[in-house]
């Protein structure tokens, strides 16, 4: 019997690797370095990285705490990924295993973590299925621990498609795709909400601009060029409007080109993020 088909849209092979890499780094300017001010840092001697892809939050959280409060091997990192496939191949400190979601986490990483790390989701279930993801993901938290989600926020990217003529079938597709998978078109939104269900105190929500951050712009335009256009063919397969990849690619060509058009011009798609953060009660 035929696997059923995943919703998450995105690949999993080396080339994907190397963008998720390059968007981490993009991110951590964006929204303000790996761990929010509003996480303590003193006393963290767990961590974990949910939806870990290939560890790389994980890898850079370690390098900071080693600079920080130095090397200590009773301090511990550890990334869950549904698929192992972008694991690195020499974790180096950090561990990491396959952990669905939605399924309970193993009894060894209950309330185990004093700070629990997840980012970029959206893509993989519909939003009715947030709230049960935060409350599996507060399993594995500390009483007193933190849980910091950071999610792209798309409301933004519909408004576009009235702004200017070349991002607008672009958008347009891919905000149908976000609604033909139910996925949050404000996923910090829908995350502020699932946290404040579940008992989290002093949740706070800060939002990330990168339209009209001029130190951010060409890297934005790299990010939005690779996700977009990369993504573009598959959506359109997905949506019905192209028969196969081949046919979406060729549909997929102009799309890029206007962007790349845009782009030209000094224009940034207005896509925008957003930490969630929240204490789990003693
Ligand atoms: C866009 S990537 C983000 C990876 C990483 N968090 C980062 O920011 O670099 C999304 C990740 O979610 C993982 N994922 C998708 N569905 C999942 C599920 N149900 N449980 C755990 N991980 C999942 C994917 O395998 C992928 O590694």
């Amino acid at each position: 019997m035929e696997e059923p088909q995943e919703m998450y849209p995105l690949g999993r092979d080396e080339v994907e690797s190397r963008r998720l890499n390059e968007q981490h780094k993009f991110l951590l300017d964006v929204v303000d370095g790996a761990i929010d001010r509003d996480v303590p840092l003193d006393n963290i001697s767990a961590v974990a990285d949910v939806a870990t892809g290939t560890g790389i939050w994980l890898w850079d959280a370690k390098q900071m705490f080693d600079q920080r409060f130095g090397k200590s091997p009773l301090r511990s990192y550890h990334g869950f990924d549904i698929s192992a496939a972008q694991f690195p191949s020499t974790p180096q400190g950090i561990e990491l295993s396959v952990q669905d979601v939605f399924q309970p986490f193993p009894a060894e990483f209950l309330n185990r973590f004093d700070l629990v790390h997840v980012r970029l989701m959206v893509t993989a279930f519909p939003e009715s299925k947030l709230q049960e993801a935060v409350e599996n993901v507060l399993t594995i938290v500390k009483p007193g621990g933190y849980l910091q989600w950071v999610e792209i926020d798309f409301s933004s990217v519909e408004a576009q498609t009235n702004r200017d003529a070349r991002v607008a079938p672009g958008s347009r597709y891919w905000m149908r795709f976000v609604d033909m998978n139910r996925m949050s078109r404000c996923a910090p939104d829908a995350l502020f909400n699932a946290f404040k269900n579940t008992g989290l105190m002093d949740i706070t929500k800060k939002p990330f601009h990168i339209r009209g951050r001029d130190e951010l712009r060409e890297r934005a335009q790299a990010w939005q060029m690779q996700f977009f256009a990369g993504i573009m063919p598959l959506v359109l397969v997905r949506l019905g409007v192209a028969g196969d990849m081949e046919e979406a690619a060729r549909m997929a060509e102009p799309i890029r080109r206007d962007l790349e058009r845009y782009f030209e011009d000094g224009e940034v798609v207005d896509t925008r993020f957003g930490t969630v953060v929240g204490q789990k009660p003693i």
